[in-house]
């Protein structure tokens, strides 16, 4: 599978980074088999896509999360080191990033999310009540996708009859397949499309104080950064980002707790005999499932994990690394609601550690307790047929259906 680099040192493997088709959970074999021959590995050039260095374990993805000096966030995606587009706050490095996130972060504080509970709840509801009475479901489609979606919209204050527009436009970018949309181009359209749309309704509330309210982007159009006023562009790439953050993974994370649960009826049941444990099971499957894969770019040469690494070079940081690294966790790969103490890095470490991670738990844990009040008994519709889309970014089930009982 490797052969020794001497220039790197460090062994090289080949990695698909858009591979899709695979088998649920084959990701996390494979980061189990890449950890296993050195803390990082380099990816050659695949299908004519850039190389780039991958962490494979805690240490190695702690090292390049903590310290933007030498690693920075100028690129988050491994394959693209010198993008074209400015994602805010993600990859900005110290100090304009601190500018940004002191702005953000009161909307994401526990006690903020505590505030937006009620209205999340009623959503999930909703949603629930729609299912009722079938004896099948599309999660994803039915619950994992449109859930977040609500949320996100709420707290940017965009208008309920956006909703169905706002689930196309997240089906075309995140669930672009090679059979759908072979060159990309529309799922490029529709990321054009919706910055349109946040740079009108960023135009729109700046031009008329009465449109404003008490949302994410009102309170945006009075920030400072860096004694400036923001900037109308920058709020927009803002939006954009908020948008890829906060969606696709809430989804991917509920899709893969839902299969596990599906899947595994003996932790089912601790749920449904408990609730009390959802928090810590949340955290637990965390750990088990984590789904983000960032990067950082190479400032200047230097050695990281112990081998020489080159300026320009990206590093591919797969959370689920850390999540499965069999010297934090024992038996890594067995999802266990009884373990101690349970510190993963699947939102991320140091300063751009992820803002959204106190609203994504309250997400979760109320999906959880909804759910299961109403549908406690669930299972696989085709077992067989469900794969997951690996490689770089964001990995994840492609299409979850589940048999409800009655
Ligand atoms: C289970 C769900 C989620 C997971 C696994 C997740 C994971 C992550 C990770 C790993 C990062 C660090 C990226 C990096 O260092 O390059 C991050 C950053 C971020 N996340 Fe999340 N996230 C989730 C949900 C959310 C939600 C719901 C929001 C809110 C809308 C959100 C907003 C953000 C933002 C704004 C950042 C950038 C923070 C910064 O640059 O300072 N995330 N997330």
């Amino acid at each position: 599978m490797s052969v020794e680099n001497t220039q790197a040192k460090c062994p090289v493997v080949e990695f698909d980074y858009l591979q899709g088709g695979c088998p649920v959970n084959s990701g996390f074999e494979r980061m189990t088999e890449l950890a296993k021959l050195g803390p990082v590995v380099e990816a050659e050039s695949h299908h004519g896509l850039p190389g780039f260095l991958i962490a494979t374990n805690t240490e190695s993805l702690t090292e390049a999360f903590q310290d933007p000096q030498r690693f920075s966030s100028h690129s988050v995606i491994a394959i693209e080191p010198d993008p074209e587009y400015l994602m805010i706050p993600v990859q900005l490095d110290p100090p304009i990033h601190s500018a940004w996130r002191k702005n953000l972060a009161p909307f994401f504080t526990p006690a903020r999310v505590r505030e937006y509970e009620e209205g999340i709840r009623a959503r999930c509801i909703a949603l629930i009540d729609a299912i009722e009475g079938k004896d099948t479901v599309d999660f994803t489609e039915e619950f994992a996708v449109p859930f977040p979606n609500y949320v996100f919209m709420e707290i940017l204050g965009l208008p309920e009859e956006k909703f169905d527009q706002f689930m196309v436009w997240e089906n075309t970018i995140m669930h672009a397949t090679t059979e759908n949309d072979p060159d990309r181009s529309r799922a490029r359209q529709a990321m054009v499309e919706v910055a349109t749309y946040f740079g009108e309704v960023i135009a729109s509330r700046r031009a008329d104080p009465s449109l404003r309210s008490n949302d994410l982007i009102s309170a945006a159009l009075e920030w400072a950064i860096d004694g400036e006023p923001a900037k109308d562009e920058d709020l927009q790439n803002l939006c954009m980002f908020l948008f890829i953050a906060g969606l696709d993974t809430v989804a991917a994370q509920l899709a893969a707790i839902f299969h596990h649960l599906a899947s595994h009826p003996e932790n089912r049941s601790r749920i449904i005999d408990d609730p009390e444990i959802i928090p810590h099971a949340i955290e637990e499957m965390l750990r088990a499932f984590p789904n983000v894969a960032t990067a950082r770019k190479v400032v200047a040469d230097t050695e990281f994990a112990g081998i020489q690494v080159k300026a320009g070079q990206m590093i591919l940081l797969p959370t689920s690394a850390a999540g499965r690294d069999p010297n934090v966790f024992d038996n890594p790969d067995v999802v266990d609601f009884d373990r101690d103490v349970i510190r993963h890095l699947t939102f991320g470490a140091g300063a751009h550690r992820c803002v959204g991670s106190h609203l994504a738990r309250l997400e979760l844990k109320v999906a959880l307790e909804e759910w299961h009040k109403r549908f406690p008994q669930y299972s696989l519709e085709e077992p067989d047929a469900i794969t997951e889309h690996g490689g770089g970014a964001q990995t994840g089930i492609d299409k979850l259906r589940l048999t409800l009982a009655k």
